[in-house]
């Protein structure tokens, strides 16, 4: 199949390319490099680099390409930023989709699948299933939540089949470990390389299910060839849930000889939660399970492991930040107003 990737130098973008042009697809890929990197890009996929805010370029690409099926995983992923970036969010999670439904109208692509976010469930009881009502309660889950209903509406007038996926907290190589804001995984491991404390907002007891990246590719990538799967939301990702403690120690692990003794350099630091940050998020997997023939066959100390040894072999790397948030307050976490990560 003629298949376009959006997001291809990003991580899951790009481990979504491996896949399917190792089982044998033609892949065109997209990406704009703000987050993603070219040593990221397959050179086997033909790639393209663009702003997907620009409408005409975007919608002149896709009717150039007329790709049969569209995986859209191009976003600025970084929920606890977007209150204090509500613009940029915007502007790359929904605008950017919309730039994308409009070119896969325009060239009659058979299937769109979309990468939503957990985000869109909010702060309601755990685990989250697809048949709750959407209830974000930050920018990027609203951006995400308003680029399902978008989806679903353009599907319903111009008939192009969709899924949506909502995937969660998924770490492995590949991803960029110089984003202050975001991947929890990436930031702790980042800053044990370099041999410095690492943050925790609250009292780390907030709940998350990790994903290592090989256990939800192949699903991500199902989604987009079932029958059974069109016209489907359906979260990727385990059910088993673990602290930001819990997840301290497993890395910590890595670094340290004896976890009841770490030294003094390495400790985390707490610092107040991060406004509308959610305490306790997980998801069901049986729709995936289902649908998808969804399996997490990772452990989290293992997926740990081999992401630690892949982040050693790239080594310590130095922290990126914009030049500028949009909105700056008491509010905004210290961490990234005195960019102490
Ligand atoms: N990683 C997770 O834990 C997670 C969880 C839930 C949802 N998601 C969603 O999955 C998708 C992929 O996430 P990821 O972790 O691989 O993020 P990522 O940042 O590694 O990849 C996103 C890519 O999109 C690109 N991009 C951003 N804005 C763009 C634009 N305007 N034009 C072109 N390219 C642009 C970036 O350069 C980046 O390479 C995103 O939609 C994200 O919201 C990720």
């Amino acid at each position: 199949m003629r298949i376009f990737i959006t997001g291809s130098a990003g991580f899951m973008g790009s481990h979504l390319v491996d896949h399917l042009i190792r089982i044998g697809h033609q892949v065109y890929g997209v990406d704009d490099l703000s987050g993603g990197y070219m040593r990221n890009v397959n050179p086997k996929s033909i790639f393209t680099k663009l702003d997907l805010r620009n409408t005409p370029k975007t919608v002149a690409l896709i009717v150039k390409i007329k790709p049969q099926l569209i995986y859209h995983l191009a976003a600025d992923a970084t929920e606890g930023r977007s209150q204090f970036t509500p613009v940029r969010a915007t502007e790359r999670n929904l605008n950017a989709s919309l730039n994308i439904l409009v070119g896969a109208v325009k060239a009659k692509t058979k299937r769109v699948v979309m990468t939503s976010s957990m985000s869109v469930y909010g702060d309601q009881k755990p685990p989250f299933s697809e048949n709750i009502p959407k209830k974000p309660v930050d920018i990027y889950g609203i951006s995400k939540a308003a680029m399902e209903d978008a989806t679903k509406v353009l599907s319903q007038v111009y008939g192009f089949e969709y899924t949506i996926i909502r995937p969660h907290n998924v770490f492995g190589p590949k991803q960029n470990l110089a984003d202050p804001y975001r991947n929890v995984v990436a930031i702790f491991i980042n800053c044990l390389m370099q041999g410095k404390n690492f943050y925790i907002y609250g009292d780390g007891q907030q709940k998350r299910a990790f994903s290592f990246i090989d256990d939800v590719t192949p699903y991500i990538a199902n989604a987009g060839f079932l029958s059974k799967t069109a016209g489907e939301i359906i979260n990727v990702g385990p059910s088993k849930e673990y602290t930001i403690n819990e997840l301290a120690n497993e890395i910590l692990s890595h670094f340290v000889t004896n976890l009841n003794d770490i030294p003094k350099h390495l400790k985390p630091i707490f610092v107040p939660d991060r406004p509308q940050e959610v305490k306790m998020a997980y998801s069901t997997d049986t729709k995936a399970k289902k649908l998808l023939g969804f399996k997490n066959q990772t452990p989290l100390k293992e997926g740990v492991a081999k992401m630690v040894e892949w982040a050693k072999s790239v080594g310590p790397q130095k922290f990126q930040y914009l030049d500028k948030l949009e909105l700056t307050t008491g509010s905004t976490p210290t961490t990234w107003k005195n960019k102490l990560i």
